[in-house]
């Protein structure tokens, strides 16, 4: 299956101070893909989506979203090429209610009614997988950690993107809330959606992912199917030198 590539980035650096957090990144991600990126403590993942929706700036490279040139490209404009991200920490606004929180994203500007529809079924499949109801009046600062984790992906698919990038979903949540996660995220990427998601979870891990990257000291350290790269026993030795 090959749509295209969603997103790609050549020959990506970014440093600060002396800590070197992108390396030389280059990553390819057809549209359609579901795919993990994995990697110790301090690796570098949660830069490399800084930088790829625009929060960080890359110090050299280049990064393209859907083969535009989204390099110099500010954050806002991103989106509106169709990418959502959620953060490893939560965002949602802890005083609003469910259905504040789910009113406040603004869908792209730029969707075709095709990519309309989808997108709006996607955040059906989310409300219904995850038991959210839009319309529901409980002030998020009072759900349970793994609702609100829950309800943070529910409101980057508010915003109707097409590629969205998860950052460590199911840290803190049971092994029940875990697979759901997966289960929902699988269901979502079936209907189209492209997923890249950072997660630390080898059990979730393996129950989601189509192709693995690994990130060591801001570089990619290897690339390929699932089984392979948790196989791999110099992949188990970065991890084991930064147990989480
Ligand atoms: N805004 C920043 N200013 C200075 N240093 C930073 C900044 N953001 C990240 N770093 C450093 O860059 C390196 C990579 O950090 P990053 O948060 O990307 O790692 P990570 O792979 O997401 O780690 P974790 O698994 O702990 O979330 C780390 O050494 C970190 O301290
Ligand atoms: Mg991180």
């Amino acid at each position: 299956m090959s749509n295209g590539i969603a997103l790609e980035t050549r020959g990506v650096n970014k440093r600060f101070g002396g800590v070197v957090a992108a390396n030389d990144v280059n990553l390819r991600v057809e549209s359609g893909e579901l795919r993990c990126i994995i990697g110790p403590n301090g690796a570098g993942k949660s830069t490399l989506f800084a930088l790829l929706c625009g929060i960080q700036r890359a110090d050299s490279g280049q990064i393209f979203i859907h083969e535009h040139d989204v390099t110099r490209m500010q954050q806002f404009k991103r989106v509106r090429l169709g990418v959502g991200l959620t953060f490893q920490t939560n965002r949602a606004y802890q005083e609003l209610s469910v259905k504040q929180n789910l009113a406040i994203p603004n869908p792209g500007l730029s969707h075709t009614s095709e990519r309309h529809e989808l997108a709006k079924e996607r955040l059906e499949i989310a409300l219904n997988g995850f038991d959210l109801d839009p319309q529901d009046e409980t002030i998020a600062g009072e759900l349970p950690h793994h609702k609100l984790q829950w309800l943070e992906i529910s409101m980057v698919l508010a915003g109707y993107p097409d590629l969205v990038l998860i950052d460590e979903p199911t840290a803190g949540m049971s092994r029940d809330e875990t697979d759901r996660t997966a289960d929902i995220l699988k269901e979502l990427n079936a209907n189209g959606l492209t997923i890249i998601v950072v997660e630390h979870d080898i059990h979730f891990v393996k129950s989601v992912a189509q192709k693995v990257t690994v990130l060591h000291q801001g570089k990619i350290f290897m690339e390929g199917n699932v089984a392979d790269v948790t196989a791999d026993e110099e992949v188990k030795k970065i991890y084991l030198g930064h147990a989480h």
